[in-house]
């Protein structure tokens, strides 16, 4: 059995130096945040932790440098964001393990906050040689001196083996974050004991990042909504053209396979009927609704691009979402950051902040998604931080943050 936060705070924080693992993996316009969810989502732990007196050392990641110290990946933009939202000081380190990240941790006081940059700048945070991750692992853990503990709150990292997720649990006494904690059991509960019917929507635009969730899916969820680019395989596995649409021909098979599958274990895969297809791949291209049995039928024949699903698909899904107790929604049905194809998206987003079901948003092109078409998170049941870990997570896979903590 994980410890907890409470049990960390419990034995006695003050004075202190706790190395925190969240999750700051925000999107940027340039040094903009321009979803700052994960930021306001690991705000508690890091507060409760300083209010209680610790000296608060946070990790995290921006993007993937790759081992290399890029200043597009800094990790700053995040920081400042925190310090802006924290009502307890926060400083940023200019380094990970060196030598501001040490003098700075040092001179760190009771019930303050330092942000160490990427730990992603080091190649050794990720690397898949066991010694090097646990030597980074060690550094960072030496960053606590004497007396020091780690709380993991990252969730949306929690599938990663990676030196700060994983490794460093074998280095200092290790507690498992609210966050992580809260994720867990909402996901647990919408996997292991949904109230029925169980609705899942998945977008996104790759079918094979999907194929795995899909799979556990099925005979567990009463009706499998797809939308986004993985929907042309779909069809063009039940033998629709699908003109110049994202295609994985390799994947048609499979998903042959999942349609037969759901049929025979009472799963209900509902596909679009209609389809927004434009000529190109931009926010001003010609564009038409066309129904899946004739995509290529109308004036942009076979060269154009399923961008969305359509209105009737829409009104479909809508009503599927209404009459559910449950729902999991990963990934947009369509090319939501362009106005045209924003629709089928706007109305998944609005069925489920209408419905009384237990509602679930995994991923973070989803939560983005529902923020930046002027949603509020209270209107939705839970929000996960998690993008691929949710995914992991629903697929039933062992997640090494997890197993690391005894979670
Ligand atoms: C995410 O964005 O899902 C998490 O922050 C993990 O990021 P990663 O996919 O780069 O490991």
């Amino acid at each position: 059995m994980a410890k907890s936060l409470d049990d960390l705070i419990a034995e006695g924080v003050s004075g202190r130096r706790v190395l925190v693992r969240s999750d700051l993996n925000v999107p940027l316009d340039g040094s903009t945040v321009t979803d700052d969810g994960r930021v306001r989502a690991s705000l508690p732990v890091l507060t409760k932790l300083a209010k209680a007196g610790a000296r608060v050392i946070v990790m995290a990641h921006l993007g993937r440098p790759k081992g290399t110290v890029d200043p597009k990946y800094s990790i700053k933009p995040a920081a400042d964001k925190l310090a802006e939202l924290a009502d307890v000081p926060v400083v940023v380190a200019t380094d990970v393990v060196g030598e501001d990240a040490r003098a700075k941790a040092d001179a760190l006081e009771d019930g303050q906050i330092l942000v160490l940059e990427n730990v992603r700048y080091d190649p050794r945070e990720t690397s898949k040689d066991d010694a090097e991750r646990a030597g980074f692992a060690r550094e960072l853990a030496a960053l606590t001196g004497e007396n020091g503990a780690y709380v993991n709150d990252a969730f949306g990292a929690v599938h990663r083996k990676h030196a700060s997720v994983f490794d460093i649990a074998h280095e200092l006494p290790s507690y498992l974050g609210d966050l992580v904690k809260t994720e867990v059991e909402v996901l647990s509960k919408v996997i292991s004991d949904p109230e029925r019917p169980f609705v899942v929507v998945m977008g996104g635009s790759k079918v094979s990042d999907k194929l795995a969730v899909i799979d556990n899916l099925i005979g567990k969820a009463n009706s499998l909504l797809i939308g986004g680019g993985m929907v042309f395989t779909f069809l063009a596995a039940q033998g629709h053209a699908v003109g110049s649409s994202l295609l994985e021909k390799d994947q048609i098979d499979t998903v042959k396979g999942y349609l037969d599958r759901a049929e025979a274990a009472g799963t209900e895969i509902v596909l679009p009927v209609d389809v927004v297809y434009a000529a190109s791949f931009s926010e001003d291209a010609q564009h038409e609704v066309r129904p899946v049995s004739d995509i290529e039928g109308g004036a942009i024949g076979d060269s154009g691009l399923g961008l969305d699903i359509g209105p009737e698909s829409a009104t479909i899904f809508a009503e599927k979402i209404a009459a559910a107790k449950t729902v999991f929604w990963n990934g947009p049905v369509g090319v939501f950051e362009m106005a045209p194809f924003a629709n089928g998206t706007k109305a998944v987003a609005e069925a489920l902040a209408t419905s009384d079901a237990m509602s679930v948003i995994g991923g973070g092109d989803s939560a983005s998604a529902v923020r930046n078409l002027g949603y509020r998170d209270d209107q939705f049941g839970h929000i996960s931080t998690g993008g691929g870990a949710s995914l992991e997570f629903i697929e039933g896979k062992q997640l090494p943050g997890l197993v690391a903590l005894g979670a």
